[in-house]
């Protein structure tokens, strides 16, 4: 049903609509193809003073001086050639509707952004005649079928968002062809299949795969990315081929089936902030001792893993760390000492859910609200008027026979 609309569209232009113009500056065809897009979209949808109510095909597209075809931009090209559209930037005005295959007409396209808006139905394979492209959003619609597989011919693309929509299949491997991509987002659809080695991509910034259903080990990965979110798959195996990537600020692959250890290869990466590893089966969690300031991580996330052991001491050692999870796992034995002196410095602190013992270091009681988070569920003496000890604490012997067992 969905890829029978796209044909709708175009057989009702050619039965319906006949050019406007005997002579006008935009090539004539272009508007042709402004005229169907709009004419793909479910006219209720289209609302007063948006951009495409402002699409009024009496005028010329290019060369328009009031306020007609917004969201439109034109080449001016200095011999007597037509001018030609070159982007198409559509305000979220709710547009429901579908985009016509023949925007592959639209040559001159450098820039397409259609994001936050309800378009539905396949991303037409004519996209891939769109050579110039090197911006392409879509996001935030109900796009669904696959990646168009034309898409890695688009060669000067370095901005690709797909992300919140409903594709699926599978990520094809050309898509690491793509050489000039610094932004890729495909987050947030029902893309399966395992990740293809995108290593090639050498001026990749930012990767997106959050949120869809992708599985097997973590492939190569190109060593310029400075945010990897993987969050929210299937993906298992270690860590081992991201220790590579020293130029990361963000790495999240929390909610998959990641395993082994969070080694001290990532709190060594020169630039990391923001690590979040939680909800995956870790079982270890390395962290050497930095002097000065040598790490700036500011936020570790590692709740809901495996991670058993003492609590790393060295946590103290990182200057600019903010925020600690390391709740829902094995822990045992006593908070150290040191935390003390992070209170104030550290603003968040989990601990709950694991098997921790004794008393708390001197400066969480005396200091109680320079810190929040919680420590509930462990087999603490914790005092009931701190707002971190909100929650039941275990018996004793629960934690220490864990602790034996281990
Ligand atoms: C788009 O190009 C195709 C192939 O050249 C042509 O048949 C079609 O009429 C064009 N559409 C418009 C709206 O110009
Ligand atoms: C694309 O359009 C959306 C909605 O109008 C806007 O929020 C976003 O900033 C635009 N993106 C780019 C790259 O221009
Ligand atoms: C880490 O990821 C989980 C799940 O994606 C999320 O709920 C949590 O807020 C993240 N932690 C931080 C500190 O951002
Ligand atoms: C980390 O802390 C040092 C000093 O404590 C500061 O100079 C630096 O800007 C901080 N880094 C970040 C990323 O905030």
């Amino acid at each position: 049903m969905g890829k029978l609309m796209p044909l709708f569209c175009l057989v009702y232009f050619t039965v319906c609509s006949s050019p406007l113009f005997t002579s006008s500056l935009t090539l004539h065809s272009d508007i042709q193809v402004l005229h169907v897009m709009k004419r793909c979209m479910d006219l209720y949808s289209i609302p007063p003073n948006s951009y495409l109510s402002s699409w009024d095909f009496v005028h010329d597209p290019c060369e328009t001086t009031g306020g007609q075809f917004l969201g439109v931009l034109c080449s001016f090209p200095l011999d007597q050639s037509p001018s030609r559209i070159t982007a198409i930037d559509l305000d979220s005005a709710g547009y429901e509707g579908f985009i016509t295959s023949e925007i592959g007409n639209l040559t001159e396209l450098t820039f397409i952004n259609l994001s936050k808006n309800n378009f539905r139905g396949p991303i037409p394979e004519s996209i891939s005649n769109l050579k110039k492209l090197t911006r392409l959003s879509l996001s935030n619609n109900f796009f669904t079928g696959g990646i168009p597989l034309g898409l890695n011919t688009l060669k000067k693309l370095e901005s690709l968002d797909i992300s919140f929509n409903k594709l699926s299949g599978t990520i094809l491997s050309s898509i690491g062809g793509l050489r000039g991509l610094t932004f890729l987002s495909l987050s947030n659809n029902q893309f399966t299949g395992r990740i293809p080695d995108l290593s090639g991509l050498w001026q990749l910034k930012t990767l997106d795969l959050s949120r869809n259903q992708l599985f097997g080990r973590l492939p190569n990965f190109p060593i310029s990315l400075r945010t990897l979110i993987l969050s929210h798959n299937i993906l298992s195996g270690s860590l081992t081929p991201l220790i590579i990537l020293k130029n990361l600020r963000v790495l999240d692959v929390s909610n998959n089936r990641l395993s082994g250890a969070i080694t001290r290869d990532f709190f060594t990466i020169p630039k990391m902030t923001r690590l979040n590893v939680s909800n995956n089966h870790f079982k270890l969690l390395e962290i050497i001792r930095f002097v000065g300031h040598g790490a700036q991580l500011q936020v570790l996330d590692a709740q809901q893993n495996q991670l058993r052991g003492h609590l790393p001491v060295n946590l103290v050692t990182l200057q600019n760390l903010t925020t600690i999870d390391l709740s829902y796992n094995q822990f045992f034995g006593h908070i150290p000492d040191e935390y003390g002196a992070r209170v104030g410095a550290w603003r968040t602190l989990y601990l709950d859910h694991n098997d921790l013992l004794g008393r708390l270091p001197a400066e969480f009681i005396k200091r109680p609200d320079r810190i929040r988070g919680s420590l509930s569920n462990n087999c603490l003496q914790c005092p009931d008027n701190i707002p971190l000890c909100t929650g039941r604490q275990r018996k004793i012997s629960e934690c220490q026979e864990h602790r034996d067992t281990n």
